[in-house]
Protein backbone atom coordinates (compact mmCIF):
# COMPACT_ATOMS: atom_id res chain seq x y z
CA UNK A 1 0.00 0.00 0.00
CA UNK A 2 1.34 3.12 -1.32
CA UNK A 3 1.64 6.45 1.03
CA UNK A 4 0.13 9.27 -0.98
CA UNK A 5 -0.84 12.81 -0.58
CA UNK A 6 -4.50 12.93 -2.00
CA UNK A 7 -5.25 16.66 -3.12
CA UNK A 8 -8.91 17.73 -2.55
CA UNK A 9 -10.34 19.19 -5.24
CA UNK A 10 -12.71 21.35 -4.10
CA UNK A 11 -13.90 23.36 -6.93
CA UNK A 12 -17.53 23.96 -8.30
CA UNK A 13 -16.38 23.64 -12.47
CA UNK A 14 -14.69 21.19 -14.77
CA UNK A 15 -13.07 24.58 -16.18
CA UNK A 16 -11.76 25.59 -12.33
CA UNK A 17 -10.41 22.16 -11.79
CA UNK A 18 -8.33 21.78 -15.32
CA UNK A 19 -7.15 25.45 -14.55
CA UNK A 20 -5.68 24.01 -11.00
CA UNK A 21 -4.59 20.52 -12.50
CA UNK A 22 -2.95 22.08 -15.50
CA UNK A 23 -0.85 24.13 -12.92
CA UNK A 24 0.94 20.35 -12.52
CA UNK A 25 3.43 19.83 -15.47
CA UNK A 26 4.29 16.74 -15.76
CA UNK A 27 2.97 15.43 -12.49
CA UNK A 28 -0.23 13.69 -11.62
CA UNK A 29 -1.36 13.76 -7.99
CA UNK A 30 -3.70 11.69 -6.77
CA UNK A 31 -6.74 13.52 -6.84
CA UNK A 32 -10.37 13.53 -4.52
CA UNK A 33 -13.61 14.72 -6.52
CA UNK A 34 -16.30 15.21 -3.89
CA UNK A 35 -19.59 16.34 -3.63
CA UNK A 36 -19.10 19.83 -4.75
CA UNK A 37 -17.81 19.16 -7.83
CA UNK A 38 -19.12 15.53 -8.74
CA UNK A 39 -22.72 17.64 -8.19
CA UNK A 40 -21.27 20.22 -10.49
CA UNK A 41 -19.72 18.66 -13.07
CA UNK A 42 -21.19 14.60 -12.89
CA UNK A 43 -19.54 11.22 -13.93
CA UNK A 44 -17.80 12.94 -17.06
CA UNK A 45 -15.54 15.00 -14.64
CA UNK A 46 -14.62 11.66 -13.55
CA UNK A 47 -13.79 10.11 -16.66
CA UNK A 48 -12.00 13.15 -17.91
CA UNK A 49 -9.56 13.48 -15.20
CA UNK A 50 -8.98 9.27 -15.46
CA UNK A 51 -8.36 10.02 -18.99
CA UNK A 52 -5.48 12.45 -17.60
CA UNK A 53 -4.05 9.76 -16.21
CA UNK A 54 -4.54 10.46 -12.34
CA UNK A 55 -5.59 8.12 -9.66
CA UNK A 56 -9.09 9.34 -7.83
CA UNK A 57 -10.60 8.69 -4.58
CA UNK A 58 -14.56 9.52 -5.22
CA UNK A 59 -15.77 10.73 -1.69
CA UNK A 60 -19.24 10.83 -2.01
CA UNK A 61 -19.70 9.90 1.76
CA UNK A 62 -22.81 7.09 0.60
CA UNK A 63 -25.20 7.19 4.01
CA UNK A 64 -28.65 4.97 3.02
CA UNK A 65 -30.77 1.85 3.27
CA UNK A 66 -28.60 -1.16 2.38
CA UNK A 67 -30.15 -1.85 -0.93
CA UNK A 68 -30.05 1.94 -2.20
CA UNK A 69 -26.52 2.07 -1.56
CA UNK A 70 -25.72 -1.34 -2.88
CA UNK A 71 -27.35 -0.35 -6.23
CA UNK A 72 -25.26 2.98 -5.78
CA UNK A 73 -21.80 1.32 -5.56
CA UNK A 74 -22.80 -0.80 -8.43
CA UNK A 75 -22.71 1.95 -10.68
CA UNK A 76 -19.86 3.98 -8.95
CA UNK A 77 -17.93 0.89 -9.97
CA UNK A 78 -18.69 1.26 -13.56
CA UNK A 79 -16.19 4.77 -12.83
CA UNK A 80 -12.62 3.59 -12.90
CA UNK A 81 -11.88 5.32 -9.64
CA UNK A 82 -9.16 4.16 -7.17
CA UNK A 83 -11.04 4.70 -3.95
CA UNK A 84 -14.41 5.26 -2.70
CA UNK A 85 -16.59 6.07 0.71
CA UNK A 86 -19.74 5.64 2.89
CA UNK A 87 -20.38 6.76 5.99
CA UNK A 88 -19.37 4.02 8.63
CA UNK A 89 -22.47 5.24 10.55
CA UNK A 90 -24.97 3.69 7.95
CA UNK A 91 -24.38 0.16 9.76
CA UNK A 92 -22.49 -3.06 9.26
CA UNK A 93 -25.35 -4.23 7.28
CA UNK A 94 -25.10 -0.87 4.81
CA UNK A 95 -21.33 -1.22 4.59
CA UNK A 96 -21.45 -5.16 3.55
CA UNK A 97 -24.37 -4.27 0.79
CA UNK A 98 -21.84 -1.46 -0.46
CA UNK A 99 -19.48 -3.70 -0.84
CA UNK A 100 -21.21 -6.32 -2.82
CA UNK A 101 -22.51 -3.76 -4.66
CA UNK A 102 -18.92 -2.03 -5.89
CA UNK A 103 -17.60 -5.35 -6.47
CA UNK A 104 -17.64 -6.18 -10.20
CA UNK A 105 -17.40 -9.10 -11.87
CA UNK A 106 -14.64 -10.26 -12.37
CA UNK A 107 -13.69 -9.73 -8.71
CA UNK A 108 -11.92 -6.25 -8.11
CA UNK A 109 -13.49 -3.12 -7.42
CA UNK A 110 -12.33 0.07 -6.14
CA UNK A 111 -10.85 0.68 -2.37
CA UNK A 112 -13.75 1.33 -0.25
CA UNK A 113 -13.38 3.30 3.24
CA UNK A 114 -15.73 4.31 5.91
CA UNK A 115 -16.13 7.79 7.28
CA UNK A 116 -16.08 7.24 10.89
CA UNK A 117 -16.65 10.92 12.77
CA UNK A 118 -16.07 13.82 10.08
CA UNK A 119 -12.79 15.97 11.27
CA UNK A 120 -15.15 19.03 11.71
CA UNK A 121 -17.21 16.85 14.45
CA UNK A 122 -15.78 17.80 18.22
CA UNK A 123 -16.60 15.56 21.03
CA UNK A 124 -19.02 18.36 22.67
CA UNK A 125 -21.07 18.23 19.70
CA UNK A 126 -20.87 14.47 19.16
CA UNK A 127 -22.48 13.98 22.58
CA UNK A 128 -24.64 17.05 22.67
CA UNK A 129 -26.11 16.95 19.22
CA UNK A 130 -25.68 13.14 17.82
CA UNK A 131 -26.52 11.97 21.05
CA UNK A 132 -23.64 9.77 21.07
CA UNK A 133 -22.00 8.94 25.46
CA UNK A 134 -18.91 7.96 24.45
CA UNK A 135 -15.33 9.32 23.99
CA UNK A 136 -15.07 10.78 20.40
CA UNK A 137 -12.32 8.52 20.35
CA UNK A 138 -14.15 5.41 21.36
CA UNK A 139 -16.33 6.55 18.61
CA UNK A 140 -14.21 6.54 16.37
CA UNK A 141 -12.37 2.80 16.97
CA UNK A 142 -16.05 1.53 17.19
CA UNK A 143 -16.81 2.10 14.08
CA UNK A 144 -13.24 1.72 12.79
CA UNK A 145 -13.83 -1.99 14.06
CA UNK A 146 -17.57 -2.07 12.06
CA UNK A 147 -15.85 -1.06 9.12
CA UNK A 148 -13.20 -4.00 9.42
CA UNK A 149 -15.93 -6.60 9.94
CA UNK A 150 -17.78 -5.36 7.30
CA UNK A 151 -14.56 -6.20 5.38
CA UNK A 152 -13.47 -2.47 4.23
CA UNK A 153 -10.18 -2.09 3.66
CA UNK A 154 -9.91 1.21 5.89
CA UNK A 155 -11.27 4.10 7.13
CA UNK A 156 -11.31 7.91 7.04
CA UNK A 157 -9.92 9.94 10.42
CA UNK A 158 -8.35 12.76 12.05
CA UNK A 159 -4.37 11.80 11.51
CA UNK A 160 -4.51 12.23 15.47
CA UNK A 161 -6.66 8.83 15.06
CA UNK A 162 -4.37 6.93 12.70
CA UNK A 163 -2.19 5.42 14.94
CA UNK A 164 -4.74 4.20 17.49
CA UNK A 165 -6.75 2.76 14.06
CA UNK A 166 -3.59 0.83 13.15
CA UNK A 167 -3.58 -0.34 16.73
CA UNK A 168 -7.26 -1.62 16.72
CA UNK A 169 -7.76 -2.46 12.98
CA UNK A 170 -4.24 -3.43 12.38
CA UNK A 171 -1.73 -2.02 10.41
CA UNK A 172 -3.07 -3.21 6.75
CA UNK A 173 -6.74 -1.30 7.50
CA UNK A 174 -6.00 1.89 5.77
CA UNK A 175 -5.79 5.34 6.90
CA UNK A 176 -7.18 8.33 5.04
CA UNK A 177 -6.74 11.41 6.74
CA UNK A 178 -7.95 14.55 6.09
CA UNK A 179 -7.60 17.64 8.73
CA UNK A 180 -4.19 18.60 7.08
CA UNK A 181 -2.87 21.80 8.03
CA UNK A 182 1.01 23.45 7.35
CA UNK A 183 2.01 24.70 11.00
CA UNK A 184 2.19 28.26 9.77
CA UNK A 185 -1.32 28.06 7.97
CA UNK A 186 -4.72 28.60 8.37
CA UNK A 187 -7.14 26.15 9.88
CA UNK A 188 -10.62 27.15 8.58
CA UNK A 189 -13.36 24.89 9.84
CA UNK A 190 -10.91 21.98 10.77
CA UNK A 191 -10.88 20.52 14.37
CA UNK A 192 -8.96 17.53 14.64
CA UNK A 193 -5.80 18.89 12.31
CA UNK A 194 -2.15 17.78 12.31
CA UNK A 195 0.69 18.89 9.99
CA UNK A 196 1.56 16.21 7.00
CA UNK A 197 4.97 15.75 9.06
CA UNK A 198 3.12 14.52 12.08
CA UNK A 199 1.04 13.06 10.19
CA UNK A 200 4.08 10.46 8.80
CA UNK A 201 4.65 9.80 12.38
CA UNK A 202 1.61 8.99 13.44
CA UNK A 203 1.38 6.16 10.72
CA UNK A 204 -0.78 7.86 8.55
CA UNK A 205 -1.58 6.06 4.61
CA UNK A 206 -2.72 8.69 3.06
CA UNK A 207 -3.22 12.49 3.88
CA UNK A 208 -6.06 14.56 1.94
CA UNK A 209 -5.08 18.14 1.46
CA UNK A 210 -7.85 20.63 0.12
CA UNK A 211 -7.38 24.64 1.09
CA UNK A 212 -3.54 24.22 1.98
CA UNK A 213 -2.89 23.28 -1.54
CA UNK A 214 -5.64 25.22 -3.83
CA UNK A 215 -6.13 28.11 -2.08
CA UNK A 216 -1.93 28.41 -1.62
CA UNK A 217 -0.56 30.99 -3.88
CA UNK A 218 1.82 28.45 -5.12
CA UNK A 219 -0.44 25.40 -5.43
CA UNK A 220 2.54 23.32 -6.67
CA UNK A 221 5.05 24.23 -4.03
CA UNK A 222 2.57 23.69 -1.20
CA UNK A 223 1.74 20.03 -2.81
CA UNK A 224 5.69 19.69 -3.14
CA UNK A 225 6.02 20.82 0.30
CA UNK A 226 3.19 17.64 1.30
CA UNK A 227 4.92 15.52 -0.36
CA UNK A 228 8.32 16.47 1.42
CA UNK A 229 6.88 16.93 4.98
CA UNK A 230 4.53 13.48 4.66
CA UNK A 231 6.59 11.15 2.04
CA UNK A 232 10.15 12.60 2.42
O1 LIG B 1 -9.60 22.09 2.67
P1 LIG B 1 -9.38 20.93 3.59
O2 LIG B 1 -7.93 20.48 3.64
O3 LIG B 1 -9.98 21.13 4.95
O4 LIG B 1 -10.17 19.74 2.86
C1 LIG B 1 -10.39 18.49 3.48
C2 LIG B 1 -11.21 17.64 2.57
O5 LIG B 1 -11.44 16.39 3.19
C3 LIG B 1 -12.59 18.22 2.23
O6 LIG B 1 -12.85 17.87 0.88
C4 LIG B 1 -13.53 17.48 3.16
O7 LIG B 1 -14.81 17.28 2.57
C5 LIG B 1 -12.83 16.13 3.30
N1 LIG B 1 -13.14 15.38 4.51
C6 LIG B 1 -12.92 15.87 5.79
N2 LIG B 1 -13.22 15.11 6.89
C7 LIG B 1 -13.71 13.88 6.75
C8 LIG B 1 -13.92 13.36 5.46
C9 LIG B 1 -13.62 14.14 4.36
O8 LIG B 1 -12.44 16.98 5.93
N3 LIG B 1 -13.94 13.13 7.83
Amino acid sequence: MGKDVIIACDFNSAEETFAFLDKFTGKKPFVKIGMELFYAEGPAIVREIKKRGHKIFLDLKLHDIPNTVMKSMKVLSNLDVDMVNLHAAGTIAMMEAALKGLTREDGTRPMLIAVTQLTSTDEERMQKELYINRSLEETVMHYAENAKTAGLDGVVCSPLEAEKVHGVCGNGFVTVTPGIRFADGDKGDQVRITTPARAKEIGSDYIVVGRPITQAADPVAAYERCVEEFIG
